[in-house]
């Protein structure tokens, strides 16, 4: 633990020298303040002297460093704590550090560009590792296509391959029921698998289910093709099935038919588990760029849309007349919206994400309304940014690095607790503390709170 506290700290330290050689200002924001739309539950504070209000502890510090921009901060940047009441995971704390960074007068390729500057020169100076850059760029189309994610492991192969056109030329119902209703058929090379027995198969099977898939069709190439659903297929598209997922003597082909959604994610999950177990996966830090996100993401249960990165983010140039013409533009339409926003990914993890911000104030009103958030709560809530967007913003943009998961992939933790002094438990819990517990009777009188709802 020692040994990362002490990495901690040289990357803190080297990433401070290196951003203010670059001409970033390191300035800190409020932690009191105002619930911002990162997307998850804010963690509130009671005020004493205002009763009834509530600040909220920052998800990010996000409108604070575009303000910033809007009043001559040309480059801004900090190590910041953050704070969402989420479900916590190996790689998700209620409290965590960003490496939050905002600069004026900038599009895509230069945030790249200083972001990975700094990671060499940290990473350089902290493990003596001369990382690869520029780093390779995959757009979320072909992400989510070849990886079935879009936090891609390039430290090993096994790609998704498309398989509508070769399982069409065969009778299996159930690929063609998936593609007749719209749906698809996708493989993956279950490397070295084909001595798996049946009951292995069912546990294989059984785990793509609890991933959400229906099923898992299989077909192990030994002497030849053998599978229950060898003969819905002529011998000469196994074939190219096998070509195309690049399996051989030895492996094994696995399909998921279903929704696109769900074909990508439950193959993306079996790609990951079939490379442990198999151990594919190479030491060393791969990086990539994701780049080209959709603007909105659609929410089922909410029957709207959603901003999939924030909603302060900006449509690509080529879309944002589109976006403005209202009436013209449908549900399709807006689905296909492209954003300036990236994430920066390292073997498997999102350690960072940021988007060029939309800088003209009738554009991110369209944005707010496209979002369903009607003008008087945009004014409530983010009224004092759209004010100052009018105040003639300077085109900017930025990111922020989750530090706590780039540490831990440093030291080559498995969770980001190992990298974190007096860290919290799944259930949020400080176990060093106690934090959280019961307060006082009178603490509760003066912020004017009464606990009666407590099942
Ligand atoms: P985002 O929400 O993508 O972007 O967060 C940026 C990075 O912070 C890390 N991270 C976390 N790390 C540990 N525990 C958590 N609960 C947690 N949540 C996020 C991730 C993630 O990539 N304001 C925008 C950035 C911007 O647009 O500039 C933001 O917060 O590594
Ligand atoms: P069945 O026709 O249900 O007996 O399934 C035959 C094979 O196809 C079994 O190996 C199932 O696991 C598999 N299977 C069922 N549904 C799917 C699906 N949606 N995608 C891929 N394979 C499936």
């Amino acid at each position: 633990m020692l040994e990362n506290l002490i990495i901690r700290h040289r990357v803190t330290k080297k990433i401070r020298d290196y951003l203010d050689r670059e001409g970033f200002l390191e300035i800190e924001t409020p932690m009191l303040t105002k619930s911002t739309p990162e997307g998850a539950r804010d963690y509130l504070v009671p005020s004493r002297i205002n009763p009834g209000h509530f600040y909220a502890l920052p998800q990010s510090p996000q409108i604070f460093k575009q303000i910033l921009m809007c009043s001559g901060v040309e480059r801004y940047f900090q190590i910041v704590k953050c704070f969402r009441d989420e479900d916590l995971r190996a790689d998700r704390q209620p409290e965590f550090t960003q490496i939050d960074m905002e600069m004026s007068f900038v599009e895509v390729d230069d945030v790249i560009s200083v972001v990975e500057g700094m990671l060499f020169y940290v990473f350089k100076e902290t493990l003596g590792v001369e990382i690869d850059i520029p780093m390779e760029r995959l757009t979320y189309h072909d992400a989510m296509e070849r990886f079935g994610t879009d936090k891609p492991d390039l430290r090993f192969d096994l790609e998704l391959r498309e398989m509508e056109d070769l399982a069409r030329q065969g009778s299996f119902k159930v690929f063609l029921n998936a593609l007749d209703s719209g749906g698809r058929v996708k493989g993956l090379c279950g490397k070295g698998l084909a001595g798996l027995s049946r009951k292995e198969i069912d546990l294989l099977t059984e785990e793509a289910q609890s991933y959400g898939a229906k099923g898992l069709a299989w077909i192990k190439i030994k002497d030849g093709f053998e599978s229950p659903i060898t003969k819905f297929f002529p011998d000469g598209v196994l074939s190219e099935m096998a070509d195309r997922l690049g399996a051989e003597q030895g492996d094994m082909m696995l399909f998921v038919a279903d929704d696109e959604e769900t074909t990508l994610n439950v193959l993306g999950r079996l790609r990951l588990s079939i490379a442990k177990r198999q151990n594919l996966i190479q030491n060393g830090f791969r990086f990539c760029w994701v780049v080209d996100y959709p603007l909105l993401e659609w929410d089922e249960d909410e029957g709207r849309f959603q901003a999939m990165h924030h909603p302060f983010t900006s449509p690509a140039d080529e879309d944002i007349e589109r976006m403005l013409e209202e009436d013209t533009i449908d549900h399709e339409g807006l689905s296909k919206l492209r954003a300036k926003a990236y994430d920066i990914v390292l073997n498997g993890y999102e350690i960072g994400g940021g988007s060029i911000r939309i800088h003209r104030p009738e554009v991110q009103k369209k944005m707010f309304e496209l979002l369903r958030i009607a003008p008087e709560e945009a004014q409530m809530k983010f009224g004092f940014l759209l004010d100052a967007l009018r105040f003639g913003a300077p085109p900017h943009g930025g990111i922020a690095l989750g530090l706590d998961r780039l540490v831990m992939l440093m030291v080559g933790a498995e969770s980001i607790r190992d990298v974190i002094a007096f860290p919290k438990t799944q259930k949020a819990v400080c176990l060093l503390s106690g934090a959280p517990s019961p307060v006082e009777e009178k603490q509760l009188r003066e912020l004017h709170i009464k606990l009666d709802i407590i099942e």
